[in-house]
C-alpha cells in the first residue's frame, strides 16, 4: 500500500513541498504520497486527528501552525523542543514524535549548496521570533564561534539568547559557541562572517534598521525567504559590498530532505532538486 504524507498549513495552494517530496521519492524510489492539506486556522488539532485516522505516516507543518504542532507531540527532538515549534511530525503506534527541521535546512543549505565553512564564523542572526528561534540551536550544534541575535525590540533577543544558551548547553557537547543578544544600533564594528535574515519585516518590503558596517565583501548575506528576488534586505547588503547574496530556496529544500529521510529513512539528492526549482524562482 502506498505510503501517505502530507502538508499542513494555511494558506497552502502555493507549498512548493508537494513538489519536493514527489521529487524526493521518484529518486529513491518511495512507494508514497504527499499531498497539500488546508486546515482551518481553529482546526489544526482536529485536522491533525483525521489525517492519522485516515493512516497518513507523517505531516510537514507550515503557517500557522508550527508551534501548535509542537505543543500536540507526544515526543520531541531537542531542537524541536529549543524552537518551540515544530515542521515535521511522525505518527507513530505510540503517538506524535515531532521534528523541526528548518534549522538544519539552514545549515546545509550553507554548507552543502552554498559551500560555507561554519565552524568558527561569526554569525549575526537578525530577528528574535519564531523563525530566529527555530535556528538557534542548529547554529551552535554547527560550531560556529558566536552567534549575535540583533532585534528592533532589544529585550526579547535578550530573553531568547538566555533561553538558548540554557538549551545547548544540556544539548550539544562540549562548550557551544557564544550567544549575544543586541538592538540594532549597538552592533559591534567588526563585519560578520555570515547575516541571517530571521525578520518578517521583508513581506511588507522592508530591511531590517542594520548598519552596514556589519557587511563586508566576504560577508554571506542570507534571507530565509525565497522567490522575491533580491529583497530589501539582501539590496542593503549588496549594496554595502556582499558578493554571496543568497534566498532561502535551499533551506526549503533541505529542511524537506531531512524530514523525508526522518519518515523514510533514506536521504533524497536535495541539490538536484534545488536545481530543478532554480528555473522559476531564480537566485537574487
Ligand atoms: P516569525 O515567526 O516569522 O519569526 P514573528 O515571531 O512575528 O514572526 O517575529 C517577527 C520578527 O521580525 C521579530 O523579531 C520582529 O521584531 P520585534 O520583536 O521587534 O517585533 C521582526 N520584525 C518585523 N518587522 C520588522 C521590521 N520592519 N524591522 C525589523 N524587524 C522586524
Amino acid at each position: 500500500m502506498t505510503d501517505r504524507y502530507a502538508v499542513v498549513g494555511n494558506p497552502i495552494a502555493h507549498s512548493l513541498s508537494p513538489r519536493i517530496h514527489a521529487e524526493f521519492a521518484r529518486q529513491t524510489g518511495q512507494d508514497m504520497r504527499y499531498d497539500a492539506v488546508l486546515a482551518p486556522v481553529e482546526a489544526f488539532a482536529a485536522c491533525i486527528d483525521a489525517l492519522v485516522r485516515e493512516g497518513v505516516r507523517g505531516a510537514n507543518v507550515t503557517l500557522p501552525f508550527k508551534t501548535e504542532a509542537w505543543r500536540l507531540a507526544t515526543r520531541r527532538t531537542p531542537r524541536a523542543a529549543a524552537a518551540r515549534a515544530a515542521n515535521t511530525l511522525r505518527f507513530d503506534r505510540d503517538g506524535t514524535y515531532a521534528d523541526n527541521t528548518d534549522g538544519v535546512g539552514l545549515i546545509r543549505d550553507l554548507a552543502d549548496n552554498i559551500g560555507v565553512e561554519l565552524a568558527g564564523r561569526r554569525v549575526l542572526l537578525l530577528g528574535a521570533g519564531g523563525a530566529a528561534r527555530g535556528v538557534l540551536l542548529p547554529l551552535l550544534a554547527a560550531r560556529v564561534a558566536a552567534v549575535t541575535i540583533a532585534n528592533r525590540t532589544e529585550s526579547t533577543a535578550r530573553e531568547l539568547a538566555a533561553e538558548i544558551a540554557r538549551e545547548a548547553a544540556l544539548a550539544i557537547p562540549g562548550t557551544p559557541g557564544a550567544l549575544h543578544a543586541c538592538g540594532y544600533d549597538s552592533l559591534s564594528d567588526s563585519p560578520y562572517d555570515i547575516i541571517v535574515n530571521a525578520t518578517s519585516g521583508g513581506l511588507v518590503g522592508q530591511a531590517p534598521p542594520m548598519p552596514t558596517r556589519a557587511v563586508s565583501t566576504d560577508t554571506v548575506a542570507y534571507d530565509m525567504v525565497y522567490g522575491k528576488g533580491l529583497t530589501p534586505f539582501l539590496a542593503l547588503c549588496r549594496a554595502a559590498g556582499a558578493r554571496r547574496c543568497v534566498d532561502g530556496l535551499g533551506m526549503l529544500v533541505e529542511q524537506a530532505a531531512e524530514s523525508f529521510e526522518l519518515w523514510r529513512g533514506v536521504r533524497p539528492r536535495a541539490a538536484e532538486v534545488l536545481a530543478g526549482l532554480r528555473g522559476a524562482f531564480p537566485a537574487p
